[in-house]
């Protein structure tokens, strides 16, 4: 049994009731990923595994096995470089306390995907629109699983814009 972060192979935890966030945090001291409320209601702790936003604090450790999981420090360029939304945030003053910062990340980055596809969401009027330019409402309402209580979402959602326009993500 084995799971893939960030590119590199580490073994499953014996205990299967380890959760993929203590996992990461507390075994590998992969600490950019957040426990926030533990129960699934913040989104500080959102991963990705096999392209998918999911939250690693209701997810055991054993259930990704085989699969690739994407961290924070996974999603910055091979030489070091920001990723784009990171310096998108930056830019727009997306974070203020940053404890939210690395699951709305990883959650937008994955978001993305779930809009090229054509996913709806609640707020979606017109299915046969697509969705290639979303609004700021769509965004909201995709985001709306990541809590930010410093109240820096207008930011958060203007990078998330800037890294679409941009095709970067
Ligand atoms: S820590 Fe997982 S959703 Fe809050
Ligand atoms: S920047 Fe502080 S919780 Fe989001």
């Amino acid at each position: 049994m084995a799971i893939v972060i960030n590119g590199a192979e580490y073994p499953l935890p014996d205990d299967p009731r380890v959760s993929l966030l203590d996992l990461l945090r507390e075994r590998l001291g992969l600490t950019g990923t957040k426990l926030g409320c533990n129960q699934g209601g913040c989104g500080a702790c959102t991963v990705i595994v096999d392209g998918a936003r999911v939250l690693s604090c209701l997810t055991l450790a054993v259930q990704a096995d085989g699969r690739e999981v994407r961290t924070i420090e996974g999603l910055a360029a091979e030489n070091g470089g920001l990723h784009p939304l990171q310096q998108a945030f930056i830019d727009h003053e997306g974070f203020q306390c940053g404890y939210c910062t690395p699951g709305q990340i990883c959650s937008a980055v994955a978001m993305v995907a779930e809009l090229r596809r054509g996913d709806p969401s609640y707020v979606t009027v017109d299915l046969a629109e697509g969705l290639k330019e979303p609004t700021r409402q769509e965004l909201r309402e995709r985001m709306s699983g990541n809590l930010c209580r410093c109240g820096a979402h207008n930011g958060i959602v203007d990078a998330i814009e800037e890294m679409l326009i941009g095709g970067t993500a």
